[in-house]
């Protein structure tokens, strides 16, 4: 499933991100490539450990903790710390497909990545080029959303970055672990989800909501690992 969530920051949060990307050292994308990724990618990061990368993250994860899209799609289990990415002067980051499990910085923990997400963090009128290009079974989709918007995709997906060549496109992004690691179930999960939640508002006393749910849950204790 490719599911844009819309307005994960909102305005004030966006302004505040601007401001703290200000005082960020950017290096050289590659530090968290994997061998293969490595070749193909040409950015710059904001450090792991940078306290700007660290604050704008923990801004990042509190919204998506409120955000009833992202947990229906996703139904997380883990989220990697948001990593910041910077593409300009003619950067991209060429076909690659995101590492399978990764360790979650100075812990011993890890995640299976799922989800990948990008978190748009400038307006798509600051830059020209930079489009995200997911192939998946169905086609190839070109994304550039407005700042604050998110795409979810599966991790699971070739992808690459168009290069940026005016102005410079900055973005956050980083994977999800789901209690549900089956795109299949989890996209089916989700349609079940939005389909109660449309007959809740359209026929709120309507009886079967309760069984719906009750199958809904049914299916999500079979098939989630928490
Ligand atoms: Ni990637």
């Amino acid at each position: 499933m490719l599911l844009t969530i819309p307005e994960v920051l909102n305005s004030d949060e966006l302004a505040q991100a601007k401001e703290f990307l200000a005082k960020a050292d950017w290096v050289d994308g590659r530090v968290t490539a994997g061998h293969q990724s490595a070749r193909a990618k040409n950015n710059q990061q904001i450090p792991e450990n940078h306290k700007v990368a660290k604050k704008l993250g923990e801004m990042i994860l509190s919204a998506l903790g409120k955000n009833a899209l992202f947990i229906s799609a996703a139904l997380p289990a883990k989220v990697f710390p948001p990593l910041f990415n910077r593409y300009q002067g003619g950067q991209s980051f060429g076909t690659h497909i995101d590492n399978a499990i990764r360790q979650i910085p100075q812990t011993a923990h890890y995640i299976r990545t799922d989800l990948s997400a990008t978190l748009f963090l400038n307006h798509p009128e600051d830059y020209e080029g930079g489009e995200l290009v997911i192939e998946d079974n169905y086609g190839v989709h070109k994304v550039k959303l407005p700042a604050g918007h998110m795409i979810l995709y599966p991790a699971s997906s070739l992808h690459h970055v168009t290069q940026v060549t005016k102005g410079a496109r900055i973005a956050s992004f980083f994977w999800i672990q789901s209690m549900v690691r089956d795109d299949g179930k989890r996209t089916t999960l989700f349609d079940l989800d939005l389909a109660i939640q449309q007959l809740n508002k359209d026929i709120p006393e309507h009886k079967t909501i309760i069984q719906l749910t009750g199958i809904y849950h049914n299916l999500l204790r079979s098939w989630a690992d928490v």
